[in-house]
């Protein structure tokens, strides 16, 4: 499993404003998907490409297409989908499948409430949208289920991490062919398993409380 934090000013300056308290929640949701394209940019670099030849008003060129099938984008709902379209903006031609999965907030295990995915993912690669890597839970349940159905590659990408939830990942998919690309890694979780300094309940700034 690889980490990477991008590191580009507009990255930080985009996240400061996700963190302050006072940001609204349409400015929020805009702000997301612009950090989300630019951590996107990053995320694709090992997107599988292949050559191609395209006529130019002037003459043949040699250029470069997406390997079909495209990438699948699998946002985790709720707070995912505030992701989509920060990606898609920037890989247009992507499937898009969806797993819902929240946290029992007692347990604080993962459970799958919804699945819209294709039965058959193998050999695909797949980018994972959720934007809070607070325990590992989620991503981690939702990276089994990707490869158990045949994913040849999963890349998650993520607005923040906490050191603790990082290392628990990396324990269980050390090994694995999973790539982790944030804006930051904050401090610590909190007792209540929020991210410190974070930026709250992503979903319900992303939504409003329902
Ligand atoms: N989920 C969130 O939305 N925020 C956190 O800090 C942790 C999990």
């Amino acid at each position: 499993m690889r980490v990477l934090v991008v590191d580009h000013p507009l990255v930080a300056h985009k996240l400061t404003v996700l963190r302050d308290k006072n940001t609204s929640s349409p400015v929020f949701r805009l702000l997301t998907e612009e950090l989300v394209t630019l951590l996107a940019y990053e995320a694709t670099r090992e997107v599988r490409v292949e050559s191609v030849r395209v006529e130019t008003p002037v003459e043949t060129a040699v250029g470069i297409g997406l390997v079909k099938p495209t990438p699948l984008v699998v946002p985790i709902l709720r707070a995912g989908l505030g992701m989509l379209e920060g990606m898609t903006r920037l890989v247009p031609t992507a499937e898009v499948g969806f797993l819902g999965m929240a946290r029992n907030e007692e347990t604080l295990e993962a459970i799958t409430y919804a699945e819209r995915l294709p039965d058959d993912l193998t050999g695909r690669q797949v980018f994972v949208l959720d934007p809070m890597l607070a325990t590992g839970g989620t991503l981690r349940e939702a990276i089994k289920f990707l490869f158990k159905r045949g994913a040849a590659d999963v890349t998650c990408i993520c607005l923040l991490a906490a050191p603790e939830g990082l290392a628990a990942l990396k324990e269980e998919l050390e090994g694995k062919n999973v790539t982790i690309v944030l804006a930051s890694i904050d401090e610590k979780l909190n007792d209540k398993s929020y991210i410190v300094p974070g930026l709250g309940d992503a979903g319900d700034r992303l939504y409003g409380v329902v």
